[in-house]
């Protein structure tokens, strides 16, 4: 096809399509944004050639020279196009400088034999040429010479000097998503617009938005009003209201901006289970009719739509009608995760149906309920991704299955042929800290696991991240989560190339001063440093290990006054039950809040332990050692310390080289029963010299800390003898309350044991 050149093309593409002029347009501003500021008195510029370009082309080719883009070259537009002040104007609502600079000539053509969403960029020294399939394709030609202009803009030049590069790029996968729970915490209208310019610029295309929950719903429903009136408030645990919705306006807008930037929002219409806030607000939604309040808190709860009721079938097809008529997507999201099945075992409703339907369980009543919706957004021509869960009583045929409890559900769908999308919790939850998801971890991430048969691979249609936001209260926090690590994901989902940690930590230092060009307050990278423990001539010793090499980190014993700290030099010896407070420091900026973490010096540290039960794999806190190596678990339950034993009791030995004398030993446990963790129910200890005559050690001071307490709980045993008494081994046996009682949300659940460590003292 014949080149055009871009003032020739609009019209054309007018008459194509919109959604390709918008690009053109936005192509054209990103150079009208990014001017000069010649502040330099100095007359000779060195300018970096930067490619660091996220996530990396495909293939990148640079030759000598530059293309040269400078103040006062214009490019006009055709009559029918819309002028350059209006756009102008869009730029100045997203805050972004404006000047006068263009290239001198940009070329597009349409070209046939380029792989989906595929583009070739060529820079040359006096023109840009670009080449697409498909208007996605030419999006992310102009994202990426926006990047390069983006880094190779100089703070002191007058023109902005890009490299003469020759790219062609096309995606690894077709699915590239950002997972955003707007439920929990609410966002305004302008958070997520610039969110979509952020995916944009990453080249993500899938804003899968999460906008129905236990504790709030978030979309106007013109038939349901009580859905803002009541489901979209709730009351907090201080007495204030927290609320939120986003009007049909509000979707439209963002549905039509994210279109405009090649970005599919994909609703989430939470079903059967995190429905309570619909049924706060239309009771005969559930099992019971009774009236329940907004959720206030986090987890997971038991008021769940009623399988049994036609009436709910009536009321979500009634929404999901309005729902597909604010969104285009081919995708709808049904949700279908963590619907505990309490209330339909007793309701004789759910029960009738299961009978009358041929069913074995609750679970293929699940299935049921998702097979009936499925159909209803066949009929609309839709297509449904539901979370991993809907593979338990029979996975529905055409279901796209979002995998997050690891891999493992991705993998048995993809292998019955259904289309998967992965985001384990392993690498891909923004939610978790950077102890468990670091960018590295996120930038590691590949979703198409080893295990899987190579028949299979092409139905994972690529990942999301996903940011759950129940502690995330504000545009601030939503920032440090998602960034720097969306860039990691990023490269992930687009990338072709092998991962190379160092070079794409590299690249990343390019991207900050554009991220600040966006108002993105962004976080860390890593948790700044990791500690070991371990003993020498029997003394204690921590050493912290920075996560870089730019890290410094200074010590101190004691909070408060900062002077007294120490810079790191050498591992520390600790004399006794302790707190160490961290500062790091990167080029002498503090580099994350003082971290605190507590150690116990104690006589079984060294000692061989082993295993009568088994921990859980998620929960292992690093293996064996982890119950007697000195550090102590914190209040943040996924800290790496605390050992995790799911329904099961914990019985444990530990060994001893020499025999050992003591009279007291302590344990530690954790609750959270919003996370299903609860203080065991009992400890037993005993012990042995030989390893065959086993006695008691002693009577356990039973714990205080009420199972049903909400909130966070560290409960320390404590076993006493009566006297000093001699060993070589020790054998530990924690009782598990087994099951979620019945007052809690999630009555019928395997109850978790944390524990951390064994202290003989
Ligand atoms: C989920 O994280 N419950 C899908
Ligand atoms: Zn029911």
């Amino acid at each position: 096809m014949r080149p055009v050149r871009l003032l020739d093309q609009s019209l054309k593409f007018k008459k194509m399509n919109n959604v390709i002029q918008f690009f053109l347009l936005a192509f054209a501003l990103t150079f009208s944004a990014f001017g000069q500021s010649d502040t330099s008195n100095s007359n000779i510029i060195i300018y970096r050639k930067s490619l660091d370009i996220i996530p990396k082309p495909k293939e990148v080719k640079v030759l000598e020279g530059w293309n040269l883009i400078s103040q006062g070259v214009d490019v006009q537009f055709d009559n029918e196009s819309p002028s350059p002040d209006l756009l102008i104007s869009v730029f100045k609502k997203s805050n972004i400088k404006v000047l006068p600079v263009y290239p001198k000539k940009v070329i597009v053509t349409q070209s046939y034999d380029l792989k989906e969403e595929g583009y070739e960029l060529n820079v040359t020294s006096d023109t840009v040429f670009i080449k697409y399939g498909d208007v996605f394709g030419l999006k992310h030609a102009t994202t990426t010479f926006s990047q390069l202009v983006l880094l190779n803009k100089s703070a002191h030049a007058s023109t902005i000097h890009i490299p003469i590069v020759k790219i062609k790029d096309w995606p690894r996968f077709e699915h590239r998503g950002l997972l955003l729970d707007c439920s929990r915490h609410f966002f305004e209208k302008e958070v997520i617009l610039k969110y979509i310019d952020l995916l944009a610029l990453y080249k993500m295309n899938v804003l899968h938005w999460h906008l129905t929950e236990d504790q709030a719903w978030r979309i106007a429903i013109d038939k349901y009003p009580r859905l803002e009136s009541v489901a979209s408030k709730r009351t907090e645990f201080d007495g204030s209201e927290y609320s939120g919705i986003y009007s049909k306006e509000d979707i439209r807008e963002i549905v039509k901006y994210a279109t405009s930037q090649g970005i599919e929002v994909i609703p989430e219409i939470e079903l059967p289970g995190h429905s309570q806030a619909a049924i706060a607000a239309y009771p005969h939604l559930s099992c019971t009719g009774k009236r329940v309040e907004v959720a206030n808190d986090w987890g997971v709860f038991k008021e769940i739509y009623c399988a049994g009721n036609d009436s709910v079938f009536i009321f979500l097809e009634d929404v999901l009608t309005e729902v597909v008529d604010l969104f285009p997507s081919k995708y709808i999201h049904i949700g279908g995760d963590e619907a505990p099945k309490s209330r339909w075992e007793e309701c004789p409703k759910c029960q009738k149906r299961i009978e009358t339907e041929g069913l074995k369980d609750e679970h293929e009543l699940q299935s049921y309920f998702i097979k009936r919706i499925q159909s209803f957004l066949k009929s609309k021509d839709r297509e449904i991704i539901g979370w991993d869960e809907i593979l338990e009583g029979g996975l529905a045929e055409g279901a796209v299955v979002q995998s997050w409890r690891g891999f493992e559900g991705g993998i048995a769908a993809a292998q019955q042929g259904n289309k998967v999308i992965m985001s384990p919790t392993s690498h891909a939850y923004l939610d978790y800290d950077l102890k468990s998801i670091n960018l590295e971890k996120i930038y590691s991430f590949n979703p198409i696991p080893k295990e899987l048969a190579k028949a299979y691979r092409s139905n994972i249609i690529g990942g999301e991240c996903n940011m759950w936001t129940e502690h995330v209260p504000d545009e601030k926090t939503l920032d440090q989560k998602v960034f720097p690590r969306m860039l990691g994901i990023a490269e992930a989902l687009w990338s072709h190339t092998t991962k190379d940690y160092t070079d794409f930590n590299r690249r990343i230092q390019s991207h900050y001063a554009i991220l600040e060009r966006y108002e993105v307050t962004y976080g860390e990278e890593s948790h700044p440093f990791t500690y070991s423990t371990f003993t020498r001539n029997d003394s204690l010793f921590v050493e912290l290990i920075p996560a870089t090499k730019d890290l410094k980190l200074t010590y101190q014993f004691a909070h408060g006054v900062r002077d007294n700290a120490i810079e790191y030099q050498k591992p520390i010896y600790i004399d006794s039950n302790k707190s160490i407070h961290v500062q790091a420091f990167k080029n002498n900026k503090p580099y994350f809040c003082v971290l605190d973490f507590p150690l116990a010096r104690h006589k079984a540290i060294d000692a061989t332990v082993s295993y009568e039960s088994e921990c859980n794999e998620w929960y292992t806190a690093g293996g064996e050692h982890a119950l007697v190596d000195g550090k102590l678990g914190t209040f943040d339950f996924r800290d790496g310390n605390w050992q995790g034993f799911w329904g099961n009791d914990a019985k444990v030995k530990l060994s001893f080289e020499e025999v050992q004398r003591s009279k007291e030993v302590r344990v530690n446990a954790y609750q959270y029963n919003n996370s299903w963790i609860f203080i065991p129910t009992q400890i037993e200890l005993m012990y042995s010299k030989d390893g065959n005559s086993w006695n008691s050690f002693g009577p356990t001071i039973p714990s205080n800390v009420d199972p049903k307490k909400r909130g966070k709980f560290i409960h320390e045993f404590i076993i006493l003898s009566n006297e000093e008494v001699e060993f070589k081994y020790l054998k530990l046996q924690v009782k598990n309350l087994g099951k979620v009682p019945e007052w809690h949300e999630a009555a019928g659940s395997d109850a978790w044991i944390f524990m951390d460590e064994i202290q003989v003292k």
